[in-house]
Protein backbone atom coordinates (compact mmCIF):
# COMPACT_ATOMS: atom_id res chain seq x y z
CA UNK A 1 0.00 0.00 0.00
CA UNK A 2 1.15 3.56 -0.46
CA UNK A 3 1.65 6.22 2.18
CA UNK A 4 -1.21 8.72 1.53
CA UNK A 5 -1.45 12.11 1.02
CA UNK A 6 -2.21 13.97 4.28
CA UNK A 7 -4.93 15.74 2.51
CA UNK A 8 -6.73 12.31 1.38
CA UNK A 9 -5.99 10.64 4.64
CA UNK A 10 -7.69 13.30 6.59
CA UNK A 11 -10.90 12.97 4.26
CA UNK A 12 -10.91 9.39 4.71
CA UNK A 13 -10.44 9.81 8.62
CA UNK A 14 -13.17 12.69 9.58
CA UNK A 15 -15.24 10.40 6.92
CA UNK A 16 -14.56 7.42 9.28
CA UNK A 17 -14.77 9.75 12.53
CA UNK A 18 -11.59 9.21 12.93
CA UNK A 19 -10.40 12.59 13.78
CA UNK A 20 -8.12 12.37 17.55
CA UNK A 21 -7.84 16.26 17.57
CA UNK A 22 -11.68 17.23 17.35
CA UNK A 23 -12.84 17.21 21.03
CA UNK A 24 -16.77 15.55 19.23
CA UNK A 25 -13.91 12.24 19.21
CA UNK A 26 -13.50 11.92 22.80
CA UNK A 27 -17.20 11.81 23.54
CA UNK A 28 -18.00 9.00 21.15
CA UNK A 29 -18.75 5.32 22.72
CA UNK A 30 -15.57 3.74 23.89
CA UNK A 31 -15.85 1.41 21.14
CA UNK A 32 -16.29 3.43 18.21
CA UNK A 33 -12.90 5.27 19.36
CA UNK A 34 -11.26 1.90 19.54
CA UNK A 35 -12.22 1.21 16.14
CA UNK A 36 -10.88 4.20 14.84
CA UNK A 37 -7.54 3.72 16.28
CA UNK A 38 -7.34 0.19 14.24
CA UNK A 39 -8.11 1.86 11.37
CA UNK A 40 -5.04 4.05 12.06
CA UNK A 41 -2.94 1.18 13.22
CA UNK A 42 -3.11 -0.23 9.74
CA UNK A 43 -1.80 3.05 7.92
CA UNK A 44 1.42 2.96 6.55
CA UNK A 45 2.40 5.99 8.31
CA UNK A 46 1.30 7.96 11.60
CA UNK A 47 -0.84 10.63 11.17
CA UNK A 48 -0.87 14.34 11.50
CA UNK A 49 -3.41 15.77 13.48
CA UNK A 50 -4.15 19.46 13.20
CA UNK A 51 -5.75 21.17 15.92
CA UNK A 52 -7.63 24.49 15.61
CA UNK A 53 -8.26 27.35 17.79
CA UNK A 54 -7.14 28.20 20.72
CA UNK A 55 -6.18 24.60 21.41
CA UNK A 56 -3.27 25.14 18.17
CA UNK A 57 -2.00 28.34 19.89
CA UNK A 58 -1.29 26.68 22.55
CA UNK A 59 0.01 23.32 21.48
CA UNK A 60 1.80 24.54 18.59
CA UNK A 61 -0.25 23.25 15.24
CA UNK A 62 -0.87 19.61 16.13
CA UNK A 63 0.27 15.86 17.04
CA UNK A 64 1.55 13.02 15.19
CA UNK A 65 -0.69 9.97 16.84
CA UNK A 66 1.84 7.07 17.88
CA UNK A 67 -0.95 4.66 18.05
CA UNK A 68 1.36 1.54 17.14
CA UNK A 69 3.06 -0.90 20.07
CA UNK A 70 6.07 -0.53 18.38
CA UNK A 71 5.88 3.10 18.29
CA UNK A 72 4.85 4.03 21.26
CA UNK A 73 8.01 2.08 22.82
CA UNK A 74 10.27 3.52 20.43
CA UNK A 75 9.23 6.90 21.67
CA UNK A 76 9.49 6.50 25.01
CA UNK A 77 12.75 4.99 24.80
CA UNK A 78 14.59 7.72 23.11
CA UNK A 79 14.21 10.59 25.72
CA UNK A 80 16.89 12.27 23.26
CA UNK A 81 14.70 12.66 20.75
CA UNK A 82 11.14 12.76 22.18
CA UNK A 83 11.42 15.02 25.29
CA UNK A 84 8.76 15.41 27.89
CA UNK A 85 9.71 19.78 28.26
CA UNK A 86 7.36 21.43 27.58
CA UNK A 87 4.63 19.42 28.72
CA UNK A 88 2.99 15.61 28.32
CA UNK A 89 -0.29 16.72 28.52
CA UNK A 90 -2.41 18.05 25.43
CA UNK A 91 -3.45 20.52 25.05
CA UNK A 92 -0.07 22.28 26.96
CA UNK A 93 -1.04 23.83 30.34
CA UNK A 94 -1.12 27.58 30.49
CA UNK A 95 2.04 28.76 31.59
CA UNK A 96 0.39 30.90 34.55
CA UNK A 97 -0.40 26.86 35.54
CA UNK A 98 3.35 25.92 35.68
CA UNK A 99 4.52 29.20 37.18
CA UNK A 100 1.78 28.69 40.03
CA UNK A 101 2.28 25.15 41.04
CA UNK A 102 6.08 24.52 39.74
CA UNK A 103 6.64 22.02 37.09
CA UNK A 104 5.98 18.11 38.13
CA UNK A 105 8.96 15.52 37.03
CA UNK A 106 6.07 13.83 34.28
CA UNK A 107 7.40 17.35 32.36
CA UNK A 108 10.96 17.03 32.96
CA UNK A 109 14.30 15.80 30.88
CA UNK A 110 17.49 14.58 31.22
CA UNK A 111 19.37 15.04 34.66
CA UNK A 112 16.78 17.41 36.20
CA UNK A 113 14.30 14.63 36.02
CA UNK A 114 17.18 12.23 36.93
CA UNK A 115 17.96 13.88 40.17
CA UNK A 116 14.00 14.29 40.98
CA UNK A 117 13.02 10.41 40.20
CA UNK A 118 16.31 9.18 42.20
CA UNK A 119 15.07 10.92 45.47
CA UNK A 120 11.38 9.35 45.19
CA UNK A 121 11.88 6.40 44.03
CA UNK A 122 13.67 5.49 47.03
CA UNK A 123 10.66 5.07 48.48
CA UNK A 124 9.16 2.26 45.77
CA UNK A 125 12.27 0.21 45.77
CA UNK A 126 10.35 -3.57 45.39
CA UNK A 127 12.46 -3.86 49.26
CA UNK A 128 10.20 -1.27 50.80
CA UNK A 129 7.07 -2.31 49.17
CA UNK A 130 7.52 -5.89 49.97
CA UNK A 131 7.76 -4.18 53.67
CA UNK A 132 4.66 -2.18 52.74
CA UNK A 133 2.83 -5.77 51.54
CA UNK A 134 1.64 -6.22 54.82
CA UNK A 135 0.06 -2.93 55.34
CA UNK A 136 -1.73 -3.19 52.20
CA UNK A 137 -3.76 -6.18 53.21
CA UNK A 138 -4.33 -4.47 55.96
CA UNK A 139 -6.29 -1.63 54.11
CA UNK A 140 -7.66 -3.60 51.86
CA UNK A 141 -9.02 -5.79 54.66
CA UNK A 142 -10.40 -2.66 55.92
CA UNK A 143 -12.22 -1.26 53.20
CA UNK A 144 -13.78 -4.39 52.77
CA UNK A 145 -15.12 -4.06 56.19
CA UNK A 146 -16.59 -0.81 55.76
CA UNK A 147 -17.94 -1.92 52.35
CA UNK A 148 -20.01 -4.66 53.69
CA UNK A 149 -20.94 -2.69 56.96
CA UNK A 150 -22.36 -0.25 54.31
CA UNK A 151 -24.99 -0.74 51.83
CA UNK A 152 -24.00 -1.19 48.51
CA UNK A 153 -24.19 2.20 46.53
CA UNK A 154 -21.36 3.73 44.39
CA UNK A 155 -18.40 1.44 44.35
CA UNK A 156 -16.10 4.25 43.10
CA UNK A 157 -16.01 6.67 46.08
CA UNK A 158 -16.79 3.42 48.96
CA UNK A 159 -14.04 0.83 47.36
CA UNK A 160 -11.99 2.34 44.05
CA UNK A 161 -10.76 5.26 45.65
CA UNK A 162 -10.54 4.59 49.00
CA UNK A 163 -7.81 1.79 48.80
CA UNK A 164 -5.06 3.82 46.61
CA UNK A 165 -5.37 6.90 48.76
CA UNK A 166 -5.12 5.30 52.43
CA UNK A 167 -2.12 3.68 50.66
CA UNK A 168 -0.24 6.72 49.60
CA UNK A 169 -1.42 8.62 52.64
CA UNK A 170 0.50 5.28 54.93
CA UNK A 171 3.33 5.61 52.60
CA UNK A 172 3.47 9.55 52.66
CA UNK A 173 2.72 9.79 56.41
CA UNK A 174 -0.35 11.79 56.45
CA UNK A 175 -1.60 11.72 59.67
CA UNK A 176 -5.34 10.56 60.22
CA UNK A 177 -6.62 14.35 60.60
CA UNK A 178 -5.69 15.68 56.89
CA UNK A 179 -7.08 12.99 55.45
CA UNK A 180 -10.99 13.85 54.31
CA UNK A 181 -9.75 17.34 53.80
CA UNK A 182 -7.29 15.82 51.15
CA UNK A 183 -9.51 13.68 49.74
CA UNK A 184 -11.82 16.12 49.47
CA UNK A 185 -9.18 17.97 47.45
CA UNK A 186 -8.05 15.25 45.12
CA UNK A 187 -11.11 14.52 44.17
CA UNK A 188 -11.60 18.06 42.97
CA UNK A 189 -8.21 18.65 41.87
CA UNK A 190 -8.44 15.84 39.00
CA UNK A 191 -12.04 16.40 38.40
CA UNK A 192 -12.35 16.59 34.78
CA UNK A 193 -15.52 18.55 33.28
CA UNK A 194 -15.01 16.80 29.99
CA UNK A 195 -13.11 17.55 26.65
CA UNK A 196 -14.84 20.12 25.54
CA UNK A 197 -15.29 22.85 27.86
CA UNK A 198 -12.01 21.49 29.72
CA UNK A 199 -8.52 23.42 28.33
CA UNK A 200 -6.38 21.85 31.11
CA UNK A 201 -6.83 18.98 32.58
CA UNK A 202 -7.17 20.49 35.79
CA UNK A 203 -9.36 23.33 35.31
CA UNK A 204 -10.40 26.44 37.52
CA UNK A 205 -11.92 24.50 40.83
CA UNK A 206 -9.58 21.85 39.89
CA UNK A 207 -6.44 24.61 40.26
CA UNK A 208 -7.96 25.96 43.77
CA UNK A 209 -7.89 22.46 44.83
CA UNK A 210 -4.75 21.88 44.39
CA UNK A 211 -3.48 24.90 45.43
CA UNK A 212 -5.34 24.42 48.69
CA UNK A 213 -3.74 20.89 48.71
CA UNK A 214 -0.28 22.42 47.88
CA UNK A 215 -1.31 24.62 51.60
CA UNK A 216 -1.71 21.53 53.86
CA UNK A 217 0.96 19.45 52.34
CA UNK A 218 3.64 22.76 52.94
CA UNK A 219 2.33 22.80 57.09
CA UNK A 220 2.67 18.85 56.83
CA UNK A 221 6.19 19.90 55.73
CA UNK A 222 7.23 22.53 58.17
CA UNK A 223 6.59 19.58 60.63
CA UNK A 224 8.70 16.96 59.47
CA UNK A 225 11.54 19.09 59.04
CA UNK A 226 11.36 20.19 62.79
CA UNK A 227 10.47 16.67 63.75
CA UNK A 228 11.60 13.96 61.01
CA UNK A 229 9.77 10.29 61.15
CA UNK A 230 10.61 7.46 58.53
CA UNK A 231 7.73 8.46 56.28
CA UNK A 232 8.19 9.69 52.64
CA UNK A 233 7.61 13.63 53.22
CA UNK A 234 10.50 13.27 55.81
CA UNK A 235 12.62 11.97 53.29
CA UNK A 236 11.76 14.59 50.73
CA UNK A 237 12.05 17.45 52.84
CA UNK A 238 15.42 16.32 53.86
CA UNK A 239 16.23 15.59 50.24
CA UNK A 240 18.92 17.28 48.39
CA UNK A 241 19.03 18.25 44.39
CA UNK A 242 22.69 19.26 43.12
CA UNK A 243 23.30 20.43 46.46
CA UNK A 244 19.89 22.35 47.31
CA UNK A 245 16.85 21.31 48.85
CA UNK A 246 13.50 20.99 47.21
CA UNK A 247 11.89 23.96 47.15
CA UNK A 248 8.07 24.63 48.36
CA UNK A 249 7.39 24.33 45.10
CA UNK A 250 8.89 21.31 43.60
CA UNK A 251 7.87 19.64 47.29
CA UNK A 252 4.37 20.91 46.35
CA UNK A 253 4.44 19.48 42.69
CA UNK A 254 5.52 16.13 43.57
CA UNK A 255 3.19 15.77 46.61
CA UNK A 256 0.20 16.48 43.85
CA UNK A 257 1.25 14.07 41.34
CA UNK A 258 1.94 11.34 43.51
CA UNK A 259 -1.66 11.73 45.22
CA UNK A 260 -3.66 12.38 41.60
CA UNK A 261 -1.46 9.86 39.76
CA UNK A 262 -1.11 7.53 42.82
CA UNK A 263 -4.98 7.79 43.06
CA UNK A 264 -7.10 8.29 40.34
CA UNK A 265 -5.50 5.56 37.92
CA UNK A 266 -5.72 3.13 40.45
CA UNK A 267 -8.69 4.16 41.45
CA UNK A 268 -9.77 3.77 37.57
CA UNK A 269 -8.40 0.14 36.92
CA UNK A 270 -10.19 -1.46 40.22
CA UNK A 271 -13.61 -0.12 39.01
CA UNK A 272 -12.86 -1.33 35.55
CA UNK A 273 -11.67 -4.54 37.04
CA UNK A 274 -14.81 -4.87 39.04
CA UNK A 275 -17.13 -4.29 35.55
CA UNK A 276 -14.75 -6.12 33.34
CA UNK A 277 -14.97 -9.42 35.70
CA UNK A 278 -18.36 -8.79 36.30
CA UNK A 279 -18.94 -8.90 32.26
CA UNK A 280 -16.66 -12.37 31.58
CA UNK A 281 -18.35 -14.59 34.72
CA UNK A 282 -15.81 -17.67 32.90
CA UNK A 283 -12.84 -15.27 33.83
CA UNK A 284 -13.85 -14.68 37.33
CA UNK A 285 -14.30 -18.06 37.97
CA UNK A 286 -10.75 -18.50 36.54
CA UNK A 287 -9.43 -16.75 39.01
CA UNK A 288 -11.60 -17.28 42.19
CA UNK A 289 -10.93 -21.21 41.86
CA UNK A 290 -7.25 -20.60 41.84
CA UNK A 291 -6.67 -17.07 42.85
CA UNK A 292 -2.75 -17.17 43.69
CA UNK A 293 -1.87 -18.35 40.32
CA UNK A 294 -4.15 -16.19 38.39
CA UNK A 295 -4.44 -12.97 40.17
CA UNK A 296 -1.02 -11.26 38.46
CA UNK A 297 -2.33 -12.31 35.16
CA UNK A 298 -5.87 -10.63 36.06
CA UNK A 299 -4.54 -7.05 37.51
CA UNK A 300 -2.45 -6.96 34.34
CA UNK A 301 -4.90 -8.12 32.09
CA UNK A 302 -7.82 -5.28 33.43
CA UNK A 303 -4.72 -2.55 33.14
CA UNK A 304 -3.98 -3.54 29.43
CA UNK A 305 -8.10 -3.70 28.64
CA UNK A 306 -9.30 -0.88 30.57
CA UNK A 307 -5.61 0.86 29.65
CA UNK A 308 -6.23 3.94 32.71
CA UNK A 309 -4.39 6.63 31.02
CA UNK A 310 -4.99 6.73 27.40
CA UNK A 311 -2.16 8.98 26.12
CA UNK A 312 1.17 11.32 27.12
CA UNK A 313 3.12 13.63 24.81
CA UNK A 314 6.44 13.93 24.02
CA UNK A 315 8.33 16.91 21.83
CA UNK A 316 10.83 16.20 19.20
CA UNK A 317 13.95 18.07 19.69
CA UNK A 318 16.08 16.04 17.06
CA UNK A 319 15.59 14.98 13.52
CA UNK A 320 14.69 11.44 13.33
CA UNK A 321 12.47 9.14 12.30
CA UNK A 322 9.19 6.61 13.84
CA UNK A 323 6.90 4.44 12.27
CA UNK A 324 8.17 5.52 8.77
CA UNK A 325 7.41 9.33 9.38
CA UNK A 326 10.32 11.84 9.58
CA UNK A 327 10.04 14.45 11.96
CA UNK A 328 11.29 17.79 12.58
CA UNK A 329 12.50 19.32 16.31
CA UNK A 330 9.75 21.18 17.73
CA UNK A 331 6.71 18.72 16.36
CA UNK A 332 4.61 16.39 18.48
CA UNK A 333 3.75 13.21 19.21
CA UNK A 334 1.08 11.80 21.20
CA UNK A 335 0.84 8.32 22.44
CA UNK A 336 -1.75 6.52 22.62
CA UNK A 337 -1.17 3.39 25.48
CA UNK A 338 -4.86 2.90 24.23
CA UNK A 339 -4.35 1.78 21.24
CA UNK A 340 -0.89 0.52 21.83
CA UNK A 341 -2.65 -1.92 23.95
CA UNK A 342 -5.17 -3.26 21.19
CA UNK A 343 -1.97 -3.88 19.10
CA UNK A 344 -3.39 -7.20 17.05
CA UNK A 345 0.67 -7.15 15.97
CA UNK A 346 1.16 -8.04 19.28
CA UNK A 347 -2.39 -9.30 20.93
CA UNK A 348 -3.88 -11.91 19.49
CA UNK A 349 -7.61 -11.29 19.82
CA UNK A 350 -6.60 -7.82 21.50
CA UNK A 351 -10.75 -6.60 22.31
CA UNK A 352 -11.25 -10.44 24.37
CA UNK A 353 -10.02 -10.14 27.88
CA UNK A 354 -8.36 -12.34 29.03
CA UNK A 355 -6.22 -13.61 32.37
CA UNK A 356 -4.42 -15.69 31.38
CA UNK A 357 -2.89 -14.03 28.46
CA UNK A 358 1.04 -14.54 28.70
CA UNK A 359 3.02 -12.85 27.90
CA UNK A 360 1.51 -9.95 28.52
CA UNK A 361 3.71 -6.99 27.07
CA UNK A 362 0.75 -4.26 27.74
CA UNK A 363 1.88 -0.44 28.07
CA UNK A 364 -0.57 0.78 30.36
CA UNK A 365 2.17 1.67 32.82
CA UNK A 366 3.82 3.42 29.98
CA UNK A 367 6.04 1.95 27.40
CA UNK A 368 9.43 1.96 29.18
CA UNK A 369 11.81 4.89 29.33
CA UNK A 370 12.82 6.93 32.15
CA UNK A 371 9.56 7.91 32.57
CA UNK A 372 7.93 4.58 33.51
CA UNK A 373 5.32 4.29 35.79
CA UNK A 374 7.18 4.87 39.16
CA UNK A 375 4.27 2.96 41.08
CA UNK A 376 3.62 0.23 38.53
CA UNK A 377 4.59 -2.35 41.34
CA UNK A 378 2.55 -1.00 44.04
CA UNK A 379 -0.36 -0.60 42.12
CA UNK A 380 -0.37 -4.23 41.27
CA UNK A 381 0.05 -5.34 45.23
CA UNK A 382 -2.72 -2.56 45.75
CA UNK A 383 -5.29 -4.32 43.24
CA UNK A 384 -4.55 -7.75 44.14
CA UNK A 385 -4.46 -7.49 48.12
CA UNK A 386 -8.07 -5.59 46.81
CA UNK A 387 -9.59 -7.93 44.65
CA UNK A 388 -8.67 -10.95 46.88
CA UNK A 389 -10.91 -9.52 49.47
CA UNK A 390 -13.65 -8.50 47.44
CA UNK A 391 -14.01 -11.85 45.22
CA UNK A 392 -13.63 -14.15 48.71
CA UNK A 393 -15.12 -12.24 51.23
CA UNK A 394 -18.73 -11.26 50.43
CA UNK A 395 -20.73 -12.99 48.40
CA UNK A 396 -21.65 -12.49 44.31
CA UNK A 397 -19.93 -9.08 44.83
CA UNK A 398 -20.89 -7.57 41.01
CA UNK A 399 -21.30 -4.21 39.44
CA UNK A 400 -24.81 -3.57 38.56
CA UNK A 401 -24.98 -2.08 34.92
CA UNK A 402 -22.07 -0.73 33.13
CA UNK A 403 -19.81 2.16 34.47
CA UNK A 404 -20.28 5.34 33.60
CA UNK A 405 -17.34 7.23 32.18
CA UNK A 406 -15.97 10.46 32.00
CA UNK A 407 -15.84 12.25 28.23
CA UNK A 408 -12.05 12.60 28.63
CA UNK A 409 -8.65 12.32 25.59
CA UNK A 410 -6.89 11.69 29.29
CA UNK A 411 -7.79 9.12 30.94
CA UNK A 412 -10.48 6.40 31.02
CA UNK A 413 -12.52 7.72 34.38
CA UNK A 414 -15.13 6.22 35.92
CA UNK A 415 -17.58 8.64 37.35
CA UNK A 416 -19.64 6.39 38.66
CA UNK A 417 -20.39 2.16 38.80
CA UNK A 418 -23.18 0.83 40.87
CA UNK A 419 -22.60 -2.62 42.84
CA UNK A 420 -24.39 -5.03 44.55
CA UNK A 421 -23.14 -8.22 47.12
CA UNK A 422 -24.62 -10.96 48.92
CA UNK A 423 -23.09 -10.60 52.11
CA UNK A 424 -22.19 -13.44 53.84
C1 LIG B 1 -3.16 1.27 37.47
C2 LIG B 1 -2.49 2.27 37.97
C3 LIG B 1 -1.53 3.16 37.20
C4 LIG B 1 -1.42 3.40 35.87
C5 LIG B 1 -2.26 2.81 34.74
C6 LIG B 1 -0.33 4.35 35.69
C7 LIG B 1 0.11 4.82 34.46
C8 LIG B 1 1.21 5.66 34.28
C9 LIG B 1 1.71 6.10 33.00
C10 LIG B 1 1.12 5.72 31.63
C11 LIG B 1 2.78 6.90 33.23
C12 LIG B 1 3.65 7.61 32.17
C13 LIG B 1 4.79 6.73 31.72
C14 LIG B 1 5.66 7.36 30.67
O1 LIG B 1 5.55 8.56 30.38
O2 LIG B 1 6.49 6.63 30.11
C15 LIG B 1 2.95 7.00 34.67
C16 LIG B 1 3.92 7.75 35.31
C17 LIG B 1 3.98 7.93 36.67
N1 LIG B 1 3.24 7.24 37.63
FE1 LIG B 1 1.80 5.89 37.29
N2 LIG B 1 0.18 4.67 36.93
C18 LIG B 1 -0.52 3.96 37.88
C19 LIG B 1 -0.30 3.98 39.25
C20 LIG B 1 0.60 4.79 39.89
C21 LIG B 1 0.81 4.84 41.33
C22 LIG B 1 0.08 3.97 42.35
C23 LIG B 1 1.76 5.81 41.55
C24 LIG B 1 2.38 6.31 42.82
C25 LIG B 1 2.22 5.94 43.96
C26 LIG B 1 2.16 6.34 40.27
C27 LIG B 1 3.12 7.32 40.10
C28 LIG B 1 3.60 7.73 38.87
C29 LIG B 1 4.64 8.74 38.73
C30 LIG B 1 5.32 9.52 39.85
C31 LIG B 1 4.88 8.87 37.34
C32 LIG B 1 5.86 9.81 36.66
C33 LIG B 1 7.18 9.14 36.48
C34 LIG B 1 8.20 10.01 35.78
O3 LIG B 1 7.85 10.98 35.12
O4 LIG B 1 9.39 9.69 35.91
N3 LIG B 1 1.45 5.69 39.28
N4 LIG B 1 1.99 6.21 35.29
Amino acid sequence: MKIPTQASTQQMLRAHNADLADPDFWQLPRSERLKAFALLRGLDAPVLFEESGRRARRGGGGFYALVRHADVVEASRQPRQFASAPGVTTPEPAGWAKAVFGNSMVNLDGAEHANLRRIVSRAFTPRLLAAAEEDIRAVAGRVVDEMIAQRPGDFVPSVASRMPFEIICNLMGIPERYRPEIADRVDHASENVGVKRARLRVPGRGLRALAQMQLVMAKLARERRRRPTDDLISALVRADVDGQSLSARQLGAFFSLLLVAGVETTRNAIAHGLALLTAHPEQRELLVGDFERYADGAVDEIVRHSTPIIQFRRTVVADCAVGGRELRPGEKVVLFYASANRDEAVFADPDAFDITRDPNPHLGYGGGGPHYCLGAHLARQEMKALFHELLTRPRDLRAVGMPELVDSNFDNRVRALRFAFEPS
